[in-house]
């Protein structure tokens, strides 16, 4: 029996991670709490509603009564910590709302699990990070849990300090803890602003691929279920104090990865071959662009077990027939409040 508090359930990770965890884990009781801001969507999860192991509750990490209380209610013994502002260019615009939800509000978490932890046993506070906190590599060499820090965006120095606040915590008042740095996921239920489905929507609708810079940049992608998975064996079999680094084992030039999902999208659309190349449309750069990140997962996978199922290629077609089936899902959530948002963001 465990209570545990997944924040930012509703999202594109947590949506994951919550459906693993209700179907895999009948005795666990899983609460979801997420503020439901543009990226939260209770459709990822609907089929959970009437799963007597799964509550939501609509609530604000910030809010530190309701996290007290929720604690106290729900006996929680248990965190996984995914909520989050999560996009960089929009940390970029807007920097106080990162360092407001990523920060303050993981303190508040942490503030919470010590007040209500009186001891320790069977606890734990797991905390879901990033590997941008880590910088910028050039073309050679990976992340370890040793590289030092050196975050470079809004986004990865808010993922960074709230990093720093659990490990205080940890050393300070011996709260149980345990951090995975995770490279880029992809998959269903991911909101299309981010590189992947925001592309497969544009590819879709005949819509310009912007490019930034070059499309030099590299990234080490993960299909969002390997993630997932990754973050139940690290909850179940990860030591207290330790930090895992989760990849994919699988690095993409920009250029490159957006290559393959014309390719796919076009396969799927019964488009000829290449037809949406047309589309690719290189603009300016994003400001302190991070050149290359990629992931050094061996601890992960000497020590817990865990490695990536899915094959980069089939984890795209697959992806690319979700957001294909789904575009209500993506009609729904781009239209209205967010529509106006996005025209504000990219009107320069
Ligand atoms: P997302 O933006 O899709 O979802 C974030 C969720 O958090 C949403 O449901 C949102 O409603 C909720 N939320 C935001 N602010 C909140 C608040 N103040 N109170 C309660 N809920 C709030 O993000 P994601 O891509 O699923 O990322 C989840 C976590 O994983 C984040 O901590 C992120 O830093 C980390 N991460 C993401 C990636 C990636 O590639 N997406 C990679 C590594 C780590
Ligand atoms: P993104 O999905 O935003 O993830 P992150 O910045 O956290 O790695 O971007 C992935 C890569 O794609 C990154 O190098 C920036 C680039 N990118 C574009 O070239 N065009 C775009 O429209 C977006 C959203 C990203």
């Amino acid at each position: 029996m465990k209570n545990i508090l997944i924040t930012g359930g509703a999202g594109f990770i947590g949506s994951h991670v919550v459906r693993l965890f209700v179907n895999k884990y009948p005795d666990y009781k899983i609460i979801n709490l997420d503020k439901l801001t543009y990226a939260g969507n209770l459709e990822n999860l609907k089929d959970l509603e009437s799963k007597p192991n799964y509550t939501f509750i609509k609530a604000d990490i910030c809010d530190s009564k309701t996290i007290d209380k929720v604690f106290k209610e729900y006996k929680i013994d248990s965190v996984i910590h995914l909520a989050a502002e999560s996009h960089v260019d929009r940390s970029i615009k807007d920097p106080f709302s990162f360092a407001k939800t990523n920060v303050l509000g993981t303190l508040n978490l942490l503030q919470a699990a010590k007040n209500n932890w009186v001891e320790d046993v069977n606890k734990l506070f797991y905390h879901i990070s990033t590997d941008e906190v880590y910088g910028s590599l050039n073309d050679s060499g990976f992340f370890t849990e040793n590289t030092p820090y050196d975050p470079h965006s809004p986004y990865s120095a808010s993922k960074a300090a709230s990093d720093h606040f659990v490990r205080a915590f940890s050393n300070t008042y011996k709260l149980p803890i345990v951090i995975s740095n995770c490279s880029n996921n992809y998959g269903p239920n991911q909101f299309p602003e981010k590189l992947i489905p925001l592309f497969i929507n544009n590819i879709c609708n005949n819509k310009p691929l912007p490019i930034y810079g070059k499309g030099e940049n590299v990234r080490d992608w993960l299909y969002v279920e390997d993630h997932a998975k990754a973050i139940d064996t690290i909850f179940h079999k990860g030591k207290f104090g330790e930090t895992y680094n989760v990849g994919g084992f699988n690095e993409w030039k920009n250029i490159d990865l957006i290559k393959v999902l014309i390719k796919t999208v076009d396969k799927l659309l019964g488009r000829k071959e290449g037809t949406s190349k047309k589309l690719i449309s290189y603009v300016a750069d994003r400001a302190g662009h991070d050149y290359r990140y990629a992931i050094d997962a061996s601890k992960l996978k000497n020590e817990l077990g865990w490695q990536p199922s899915l094959q980069f290629k089939e984890g795209i077609e697959k992806t690319a027939q979700w957001y294909l089936d789904n575009q209500d899902w993506v009609k729904n959530i781009t239209t209205g409040d967010y529509q106006k948002y996005y025209q504000e963001m990219y009107k320069e």
